[in-house]
């Protein structure tokens, strides 16, 4: 008797692992969250789907009444999927399902997926980590609030990038916070919406500019980051998923892909 945690990754279903695919595609119920995207829910074929999604300040489904569903299927002999957004094990209480599955003498896979953590800043030419401005980088919750104040209140780590996940509604808490904190106002900051969607948005500014951002109207509904450190403001250039390189400043080219051999 076994459930399988599944990451589904950022959104494109293209970048799910092989082996999350393949648990998809091999079992019998799955049980997804609010952020998984409905086209990685479609490689699941015919087996039954179970809604168990948190979305904040509605009502639902409580964590115990999950597992409990987990254990119940399982034991009926069910090959089940637990999936979740990004990776199980960030900011997902994948570990917490992962106890409660054991608990109850489970054996339990995990199957890791692309977090949005890094994937997220990524897809809009952020790296989270750089030669010479990041060597390192630190994954925050703002849920609960001030959940990251610990780590803020430490002062800013020029050479550390920030990426705060549940934090839109945040914004002017966390300035606030940094600021008090010795962080610079001119630190560069970027919101993320939707990575790794079709919808995919970002900005791009200041510390200091960051709780004034106005979100597209029609972009509201999507999960986002923010991202605070130095590497927001690289001169990215990068191969983007269709082929070409890709600049996130104005001014520079964009090289076919066929070309980039001149580079290697
Ligand atoms: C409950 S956490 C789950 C994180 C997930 N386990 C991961 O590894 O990416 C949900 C948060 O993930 C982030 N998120 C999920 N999908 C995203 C996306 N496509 N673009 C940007 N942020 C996303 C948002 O910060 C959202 O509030």
């Amino acid at each position: 008797m076994k459930v399988t945690l599944v990451g589904a990754g950022p959104g494109d279903p293209d970048l799910l692992t092989v082996r999350a695919a393949r648990a998809l595609a091999s079992c019998d119920l799955v049980l997804y969250d609010a952020l998984v995207d409905p086209r990685v829910l479609e490689l699941a074929g015919t087996a039954a789907r179970f809604y168990v999604g948190k979305r904040a300040g509605r009502p639902s489904i409580t964590q115990e009444e999950i597992s409990a569903l987990m254990v119940r299927a399982a034991r009926a002999g069910r090959r089940v999927v637990r999936l979740k957004c990004g990776d199980p094990f960030v900011f997902g209480r994948g570990g917490e399902e992962a106890l409660a599955l054991a608990a109850a003498g489970l054996e339990v896979e995990i199957v890791p997926g692309i977090s949005t953590a890094i994937a997220g800043p990524g897809a809009f030419g952020i790296p989270v980590s750089h030669r010479g401005v990041a060597s390192g980088f630190v994954v925050l919750s703002a849920e609960p609030a001030q959940s990251y104040v610990s780590v803020l209140a430490s002062g800013p780590h020029p050479s550390l990038t920030y990426v705060f996940m549940m934090a839109l509604g945040r914004r002017a808490e966390i300035t606030r916070t940094a600021l008090t904190h010795g962080f610079s106002a001119m630190l560069p900051a970027a919101i993320v919406l939707g990575a790794h969607t079709s919808r995919a948005w970002a900005w791009k500014g200041t510390l200091g500019d960051l709780p004034q951002v106005e979100l597209p109207v029609d972009r509201r509904d999507l999960p986002g980051l923010v991202v605070l450190g130095e590497v927001v403001a690289l001169p990215t250039q990068l191969v983007s998923a269709d082929g070409t390189l890709v600049t996130m400043d104005d001014g520079t080219t964009s090289v076919p892909k066929e070309d980039l051999r001149e580079y290697a």
